[in-house]
C-alpha cells in the first residue's frame, strides 16, 4: 500500500508531479481554464470587490502564497484568515466578496464554521477541497476539487501542492475574466504551469542531498525559516513540516521582521533556512542572511539554479529549477518537505503519525 516507500509521506511526496498534473488537467482545456462547473459566473467574478481566503494549518499557508498571486494578477484585494480566528471575529464582510475555504479533508471544524458564517452573512463561498462529498464540498456554493487522491500521512504534502495549483488557476482565470492580464502573459503562465510537474520530479531526483543534510542536523533544537513575499509563505510551510514530524522547535519569519525581535535568538550554530526564489527580493534577504551569519548562525540557502552567489553566505545550498516567481512556492516547498521527512526518519520518529496530531481536526 505504500508502493515500495518506507512511509506514506515519502510516497505522497513522490506523487506530487502526477497529482499536480491531474489537477491542472482537470480544468485546463485547449489553452483555456474552464471553471464553468463552479457556478461562478463571469459577471460575479467581474464584480468581486474582495476575496477572503480562510483555512487552517498548511491550507492557511497556501492562502498566504495565494494572496501574493491574486494581488499580482488581479486588482481584487485579498485577506487571508485563520479559520479559528475568522469564525469569532466581527469582521465587516463586504458585499460582492468571495470567501474561499481551503481544506484537504473538507471536515476541519473551524473551516466548516467559517463557511457557515459566510453563508449566513449572504457571502458567496468557494471550497478548494480534496475529499469528494466532504462537508465543505457539500456546503460551499462552488467547489474546486484538488485531485491529490487519498492522503494518509498526517503531514500534508501532495494536498498542499494541489491546493497551490488550484489557487494559481483561479487567480489566472479571474484576471482573464476581468481583463487584467494580457493574452500573452496568460499563455506564458499557463505554459510555465505545465512545466511544474517535471520540475518537481527533477527536485526529487536530488533528494539524497537533502537526506545527507538532514542526517547532519537531526539533533538540533531550534530552526528558523526566513523569506520574503512568496518565500515567506513557503517558510511558514517548511517550518510547520519541521515541527510537526521532526519535533524540532521551528519558527518562520518574514525576513524583514528579524531585527524586530527574533534575531536575539540567533547564536553560534543556530540553523537558519533562508528561502530566496523571488528575484526582486533576493538582495534584501541576502542581507538578512548575512546578519544571521555574523551572529554565528549556520545557514541553509534554498534558491533557484543560477543564483550561485547565495553560496557566498550560505553554508549549504539547495537549488530548485527556475520558474515564474508566482509559482515558486510549488518548487521551493519540496526540499523543505524532504528535510522535515528525513530529519524525522533520522530521529526514528513515527513520520506518518506524529504525536498529538490527527489527520483531520473535526473538533475545535
Ligand atoms: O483538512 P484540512 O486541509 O482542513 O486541514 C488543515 C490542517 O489541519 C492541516 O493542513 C494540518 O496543518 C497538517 N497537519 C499540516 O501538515
Amino acid at each position: 500500500e505504500k508502493g515500495g516507500y518506507e512511509h506514506f509521506m515519502l510516497k505522497e511526496i513522490h506523487e506530487q508531479p502526477k497529482v499536480i498534473r491531474d489537477t491542472i488537467n482537470s480544468v485546463v482545456k485547449d489553452g483555456r481554464i474552464v471553471l464553468d462547473e463552479f457556478g461562478l459566473t463571469d459577471e460575479e467574478v467581474k464584480a468581486l470587490s474582495q476575496i477572503y481566503i480562510v483555512a487552517c494549518g498548511s491550507a492557511y499557508h497556501v492562502g498566504v502564497a495565494a494572496q501574493y498571486v491574486f494581488e499580482e494578477l488581479t486588482s481584487i484585494p485579498v485577506r487571508v484568515e485563520l479559520a479559528s480566528e475568522f469564525r469569532y471575529r466581527k469582521m465587516p464582510l463586504s458585499k460582492n466578496s468571495l470567501v474561499v475555504i481551503i481544506s484537504q479533508s473538507g471536515e476541519t471544524a473551524d473551516s466548516r464554521a467559517a463557511l457557515t458564517l459566510a453563508k449566513e452573512r449572504g457571502i458567496k463561498t468557494l471550497g478548494i477541497v480534496n475529499v469528494v462529498g466532504s462537508n465543505i464540498a457539500r456546503e460551499a456554493d462552488s467547489v474546486f476539487y484538488t485531485l491529490a487522491g487519498p492522503e494518509i500521512s498526517v503531514a500534508t504534502t501532495k494536498a498542499y501542492s494541489t491546493q497551490l495549483i488550484a489557487a494559481y488557476l483561479l487567480a489566472m482565470q479571474f484576471a482573464k475574466v476581468r481583463e487584467e492580464i494580457t493574452e500573452e502573459r496568460f499563455a506564458e503562465l499557463l505554459e510555465e504551469l505545465n512545466t511544474i510537474p517535471d520540475k518537481v520530479a527533477k527536485i526529487l531526483e536530488d533528494k539524497e542531498r537533502i537526506q545527507w543534510f538532514a542526517s547532519k542536523f537531526s539533533n538540533i533544537r531550534d530552526a528558523f525559516f526566513i523569506g520574503r513575499g512568496i518565500d515567506y509563505a513557503v517558510s511558514l510551510e517548511g517550518s510547520l513540516k519541521m515541527k510537526e514530524i521532526s519535533y524540532i522547535h521551528s519558527e518562520a519569519y518574514a525576513a524583514g521582521e528579524l531585527k524586530h525581535g527574533p534575531i536575539s535568538l540567533i547564536e553560534n550554530g543556530t540553523l537558519v533556512i533562508s528561502v530566496l526564489t523571488q528575484q526582486a527580493l533576493f538582495e534584501k534577504t541576502v542581507s538578512n542572511m548575512v546578519e544571521c551569519k555574523s551572529r554565528g548562525a549556520y545557514i541553509m540557502g534554498l534558491t533557484s539554479y543560477g543564483n550561485y552567489s547565495v553560496e557566498d553566505t550560505a553554508d549549504f545550498t539547495a537549488y530548485v529549477p527556475k520558474t515564474d516567481p508566482l509559482f515558486a512556492a510549488s518548487l521551493a516547498v519540496v526540499p523543505l518537505q524532504l528535510l522535515g521527512y528525513y530529519i524525522s526518519v533520522a530521529k526514528g520518529l513515527d513520520v506518518d503519525k506524529p504525536r498529538n496530531l490527527a489527520k483531520s481536526v473535526t473538533v475545535e
